[in-house]
């Protein structure tokens, strides 16, 4: 027998149109739509700006994506690998990086708030207390795998920099006390924010304590 197989009926709307075609006219609709806000969050993105950065004594001027870290800048930008990237998000401290003479974590901090400013890496020559704390990581084997090293030198540093200003941290028993013993429990503290996964803690602490000894 032949059977005529009816085409199903598109269904129409109370204005005579059909709703299939009423249908792929607004996708394409939310399709422009989607693509002009996508072309403008491109042009966005593509935005970049200009600074100069002193680092270990040279300026660097870069064109950055305004959202790019300090450590990305130094790293990504300038080649200064030294300085690690361990967690992201200032819980381990590889990244620390000096700044006008203060330590903070790079990851944490964008380039672009540093436009002029001096920083300091492990890669810097020429400071002696740098150089010093170099030299007794190595002699007091103040590191096993090294990734964690970098950081924790420029932290040292940095932390002998607020000694020397006085600075007191939770453990200083008299803050308004003359001179601050710089003891095994102060070292531990001040250095807590840098995180060794090989645990060269004793080592680390011994090393920095004779760099304050021979300094002293
Ligand atoms: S990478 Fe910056 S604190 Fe860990
Ligand atoms: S020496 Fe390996 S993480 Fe510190």
């Amino acid at each position: 027998m032949n059977r005529r197989v009816k085409s199903p009926q598109r269904p129409v709307t109370s204005s005579g149109r059909n709703q299939v075609g009423g249908t792929s006219g607004s996708r394409a609709g939310a399709q422009n739509e989607l693509c002009v806000r996508d072309s403008k969050r491109r042009s966005n993105l593509a935005q970049t700006i200009d600074i100069t950065l002193k680092v270990n004594g040279h300026e660097h001027s870069l064109t950055l994506d305004p959202r790019t870290t300090l450590l990305d800048a130094l790293r990504e930008h300038l080649a200064l690998t030294g300085s690690k990237k361990g967690c992201d998000h200032g819980q381990c401290g590889a990244c620390t990086v000096l700044v006008d003479g203060t330590r903070i974590n790079a990851c944490l901090t964008l380039a672009a708030m540093h436009d002029g400013d001096a920083i300091t890496t492990i890669e810097a020559t020429g400071d002696a207390r740098l150089a010093a704390l170099q030299t007794a990581f190595v002699e007091h084997d103040g590191f096993q795998c090294g990734y964690c090293t970098p950081g924790q030198i420029c932290s040292a540093l940095g932390m002998l920099n607020e000694l020397d200003a006085g600075m007191p941290s939770h453990v200083t028993a008299d803050i308004q006390g003359a001179g601050m013993a710089l003891t095994d429990e102060e070292i531990r503290e001040r250095m807590s924010g840098n995180i060794c996964r090989c645990a060269a803690y004793p080592n680390i602490v011994r090393a920095i304590a004779q760099v304050q000894e021979r300094a002293s």
